[in-house]
């Protein structure tokens, strides 16, 4: 096993009826700014409860961070924090408003101009950020217990990620029924990515750490299991609950440390997203299974276990167990409507083949956990596609 450091300082508060538990945790003595999406949280409830919660708080709000977030909407809520002022931002929504939200805190104590390119592109260190909290809605990213963010630029045609400890959540209230509301589209978005996450963190090659493997697994055991059962029942609190906080531990780093990760599938699903808008859960499912089948001979061992652990295979040999696991994990995808072609999202392969390859030559891109995913090499990925 590797060497790692691990400190994740969210409070996370889970359960029905937490919403009301949010005085206790943002100091009344604060101005907060609720950031929250597209208008979902005034459909279902979730806005009627925080501001009820937040009665007598000094609350100012902004709403409208779309899916994917955006660099061009951030900036409008930047700018309204540089005119009214606000000490605690608190997040209402998925983990677009989650990342849009820690993106903002940052970028808020930005002295220069354009925090996009400082902190996306160039890497700089902010030192400081307003201290944050949120009401997560959608069981997916794992931003609510982790410290990164993905925004995009539309003037650009990037989407990228950035990390920083500032960002971490000071508390995540999860609530699983606020999902109930969620559309099937957007439910299975979220078992993907969560699927997705912890395969990039455990799908390498072994370093003998079975405590995590064996988490790790038990979290896409897990997800294999529940996700039919969500889709005939999308009421029902268990699963909704288990789902939930399979996401949670997907991506809140607990399953990563001493491992060695790749996050490849990642970061040419982000590309497919910047040029054709598609949904991120979508991206990583049409890229995911032609990238395992590429790198299959250094996933084998990490593979196999899989096929055996999770979809029950009864096969000896390694290299034929990694063809059933990559097989079964399109197999579920598709079993829960999740679509896994670019023909299905009327995407050329050639054409994204080609434009990623450019984008990547250009960034000199070696990812993988051998880093020989070159350009070249996410080009035959996505021709496969
Ligand atoms: O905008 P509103 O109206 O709220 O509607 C949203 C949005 O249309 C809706 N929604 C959310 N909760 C709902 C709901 N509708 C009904 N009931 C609810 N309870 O769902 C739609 C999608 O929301 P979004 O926040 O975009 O989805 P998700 O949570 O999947 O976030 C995706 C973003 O997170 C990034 C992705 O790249 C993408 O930009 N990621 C962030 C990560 C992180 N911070 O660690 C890691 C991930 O790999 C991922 O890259
Ligand atoms: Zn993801």
């Amino acid at each position: 096993m590797n060497n790692f450091e691990y400190c994740c300082p969210t409070h996370v508060v889970f359960g029905k009826g937490t919403i009301s538990r949010l005085p206790e945790l943002i100091d009344k003595n604060k101005k907060v700014l609720m950031i929250y999406g597209g208008g979902s949280i005034k459909k279902n409830g979730v806005y009627d409860q925080v501001k009820k919660a937040l009665e007598g708080y000094n609350l100012i709000e902004f709403g409208g961070i779309e899916p994917n977030p955006k660099y061009e909407t951030c900036k409008k809520a930047i700018d309204l924090i540089k005119n009214e002022g606000a000490d605690f931002l608190l997040s209402v929504g998925g983990g677009s408003t989650l990342d849009a939200t820690k993106f903002i805190s940052l970028a808020a104590k930005y002295q220069g101009d354009d925090a996009y390119d400082a902190i996306m592109v160039r890497g700089e260190t902010v030192g400081d950020a307003i201290a944050l909290g949120d009401v997560i809605t959608l069981p997916a990213t794992g931003s609510e217990m982790n410290n990164g963010g993905v925004i995009s630029r539309l003037a650009t045609d990037e989407k990228l990620p950035f990390h920083s400890d500032l960002v971490y959540p000071k508390f995540s209230i999860i609530d699983p029924e606020v999902t109930y509301s969620l559309p099937t589209r957007q439910t299975i978005n979220g078992i993907v990515d969560t699927f997705v996450h912890v395969m990039e963190q455990y799908c390498t090659y072994d370093v003998n750490s079975p405590l995590q493997d064996g988490w790790a697994l038990t979290i896409l055991k897990t997800l294999t299991e529940e996700a039919p059962r969500v889709l005939a029942n999308p009421t029902d609190y268990d699963t909704r609950a288990n789902i939930f906080w399979c996401a949670t531990c997907g991506l809140n780093y607990w399953i990563a440390p001493g491992v060695v990760q790749d996050w490849s599938t990642h970061m040419i699903g982000h590309e497919l997203t910047a040029f054709y808008g598609i949904d991120h859960g979508q991206s990583l499912a049409i890229v995911m299974p032609r990238l395992l089948k590429n790198q299959k001979v250094s996933k084998a061992k990490k593979l196999a276990k899989l096929a055996r652990e999770v979809f029950g295979a009864n096969e000896p040999v390694d290299l034929k167990a990694a063809d059933i696991a990559i097989e079964k994990i399109e197999e579920f995808f598709n079993s829960i409507g999740m679509k896994t072609r670019l023909a299905d999202y009327g995407i050329d392969s050639h054409e994204a083949a080609q434009k990623i390859k450019e984008r990547f030559m250009k960034r000199n891109v070696a990812l993988g956990e051998k880093g020989t995913i070159t350009a070249d090499t996410a080009y035959d990925i996505i021709i496969e596609c």
